[in-house]
């Protein structure tokens, strides 16, 4: 079975499948739309979008187009980062709904806990507003599954202390070189699932002669290694690709890296990201 029809199953029951497709920086229009439309058509079943990547549109036009049946395919979108009230947040995840042409979402998100023109911001009341319209539309069966994406423990730990559902889950960039270790253990004592986003460290990591080191050891490329290495931590990669070959590439993960290769990776550093300046 490819791993592509794998799932891993979240803390409310809800089943995720284990590789998702992501769409960040890719065009609305043609562009998204053809790549969503060649994911499904190899064989993904799980796509990732997001209000403020602007393709919502086309992601969901190529779902809906596909001809796969609606439940088999998991989707996921995001609150847009600046939007931090309860009114905002409901009008958002209704026009979300309204951009894919669909009845329901798989998994809703905030995207992070700070807009991203003022990151690290205090929007602890802000993120509880919003979370709790994305509470009524879990209520409501609109959204399958609802959680955060780049939340710290300590934002994590504002939406337990103040609304009723623990998140589902916690989207964060992940990829060997990071250690993300801190938030991982927070989500993992309070069954909150993670998914890894950039599993290719924004593409950096597919040069790294650490890494190719072990690619070559197993027949493999760069990115077959950095997705496998997260699926062997239990977390949900979302590769993204515009080409065809490289989406197959990426699912082709039939192979288990030994555990002292793991623990080499593991001593890999680097984040080619610049956050620099949040706390
Ligand atoms: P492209 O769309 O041209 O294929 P990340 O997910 O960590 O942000 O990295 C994504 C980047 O890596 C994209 O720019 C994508 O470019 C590229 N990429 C994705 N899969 C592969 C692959 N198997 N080999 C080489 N480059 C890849």
């Amino acid at each position: 079975m490819s791993i592509l029809a794998e799932t891993y199953t979240l803390s409310n029951g809800v089943k995720l499948p284990k590789i998702g497709f992501g769409t960040w920086q890719i065009k609305e229009g043609d562009n998204a739309y053809n790549a969503v439309s060649t994911a499904l058509r190899v064989g993904y079943r799980h796509i990732d979008t997001a209000e403020g990547y602007g393709n919502e549109k086309s992601v969901g036009k190529a779902i809906r187009d596909s001809g796969i049946p609606r439940d088999q395919i998991f989707v996921t979108s995001k609150l847009e980062s600046h939007i931090k009230d309860y009114e905002g947040a409901k009008k958002a995840f209704d026009e979300t709904l309204d951009n894919l042409g669909l009845d329901y979402i798989d998994l809703f998100i905030i995207h992070a806990p700070w807009p991203w023109s003022d990151m690290g911001k205090d929007c602890s009341a802000g993120n509880v507003l919003a979370y709790r319209a994305m509470e009524e539309a879990y209520k409501a069966g609109k959204a399958k599954a609802i959680g955060v994406s780049n939340f710290e423990p300590k934002h994590l730990q504002n939406i337990i202390d103040n609304n009723e559902i623990v998140p589902h889950v916690n989207q964060i960039g992940y990829f060997i070189g990071i250690d993300q270790s801190k938030t991982i253990d927070f989500c993992d004592r309070h069954n909150i699932f993670v998914e890894a986003y950039s599993p290719l460290g924004i593409g950096y990591l597919l040069d790294n002669d650490d890494i190719g080191k072990i690619a070559e050891k197993y027949d493999k490329s760069n990115a077959q290694i950095c997705i496998r290495y997260l699926v062997q931590k239990g977390v949900a990669p979302l590769p993204k690709s515009t080409h065809e070959h490289r989406m197959i590439e990426n699912s082709q993960l039939d192979f288990e890296i030994t555990k002292k290769d793991m623990a080499f990776l593991d001593t890999i550093q680097g984040d080619p990201r610049r956050w620099d300046d949040i706390e």
